[in-house]
């Protein structure tokens, strides 16, 4: 199977970005799979205007990449803006577009919401999924792994796919979402019925590279509910079922199984257990990072190698889309 997903670089990944996208990718490098895995920093302009802040994001979101065992031999990393098809692709994209589609978008709305009372509203922000829909339709997968909140994107790839096809001849593949349903959507620990974010404020995320007594104090203040029983019941325990969410993406064990190891117990018991499994989980992957940082020349040949591959593939699929539209 042919696997692409993408991630922004935030730089400093939280455990919402690594249990609800990155951790998943790993899983297909080491089945037999052909994947793609790229950082949109294309896309992060569509927010951050700060030159020094975004190149920093990028090289921390590379090293992040490997620290977390993706595998420059197995799989293709690269960032978008080494191969210029995607932005070629995607303004084609653009005028195949209907207005009103990008419009109705759950992530613009609200991302224009809060760039009113910033900068105001770019163009960038409602175009964003044309060039989505170009870093995936370019490689032709079969599916793409992204979190819950993408699902919208991935609706709008399918049916630009298909638009393009139906006017212009078969070319695209239609690409399958892959949401991943316990981790999909990691919570704040402060406020369950919002997603784990930076912008929420340091208290309710867990960054994968801060260190353990932050972590431990974090969780330790993490909100619950009411009566004292540990269950999965997310309509009406969400605070506890996110903590056991995490819980289960950390030590990869059924949640259901995490229920009864801890049934009796209260809920300072669960949080400790956690905070346990989370120091000991990252712990790894945070000494690898150390050593990436001190080797900062690996990671970029790594993804210099990656791109050079990457662009490889896009130019065959850049001669028949030209070919086809009619640019020559
Ligand atoms: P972002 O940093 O928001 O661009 O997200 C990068 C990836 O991580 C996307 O695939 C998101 O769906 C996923 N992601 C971000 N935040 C969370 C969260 N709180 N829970 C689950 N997945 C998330
Ligand atoms: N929009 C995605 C996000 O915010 C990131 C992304 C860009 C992506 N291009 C992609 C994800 C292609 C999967 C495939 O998380």
């Amino acid at each position: 199977m042919r696997i692409l997903s993408g991630i922004q670089p935030t730089g400093q990944f939280h455990l919402g970005n690594y249990l609800g996208a990155l951790k998943h990718w790993l899983k297909f490098q080491d089945r037999d799979n052909e994947c793609f895995y790229t950082i949109v920093d294309l896309h992060a302009l569509t927010t951050v205007h700060d030159a020094r802040t975004l190149r920093q994001n990028i090289r921390e979101s590379k090293i992040a990449m490997l620290s977390i065992g993706l595998n420059p031999e197995k799989s293709t990393l690269f960032a978008q803006s080494q191969v210029h098809a995607h932005t070629q692709l995607g303004w084609i994209f653009t005028t195949l577009t209907p207005l009103g589609e990008l419009e109705r978008m759950t992530q613009y709305k609200e991302k224009a919401k809060q760039a009113l009372k910033n900068n105001g509203v770019n163009a960038g922000l409602l175009t964003y999924p044309t060039l989505m829909a170009a870093d995936i339709l370019l490689y032709n997968p079969d599916y793409v792994p992204v979190g819950e909140d993408q699902k919208q994107h991935l609706e709008l790839t399918r049916n630009i796919a298909e638009k393009f096809n139906k006017t212009y001849g078969q070319i695209f593949k239609i690409p399958n979402p892959m949401i991943y349903k316990e981790t999909a959507r990691i919570m704040s620990l402060q406020d369950p019925a919002k997603k784990m974010s930076k912008s929420l404020g340091p208290q309710h995320y867990i960054g994968l590279f801060e260190d353990e007594s932050s972590i431990r104090d974090k969780i330790k203040k993490a909100v619950t509910d009411s009566e004292k029983e540990i269950k999965y019941d997310p309509k009406n325990k969400p605070a506890i079922s996110n903590l056991l969410a995490i819980y289960s993406g950390v030590t990869d064990k059924p949640i259901k199984d995490l229920e009864k190891e801890l049934e009796g117990k209260s809920y300072a018991d669960l949080k400790s257990s956690l905070a346990d499994a989370v120091v000991a989980h990252i712990a790894p992957i945070q000494q690898k990072y150390a050593e990436f940082t001190a080797n900062f020349s690996f990671v970029e040949r790594a993804f210099e190698t990656g791109a050079e591959k990457a662009r490889t593939e896009t130019e065959k699929v850049m001669e028949l889309v030209s070919q086809k539209i009619g640019l020559e």
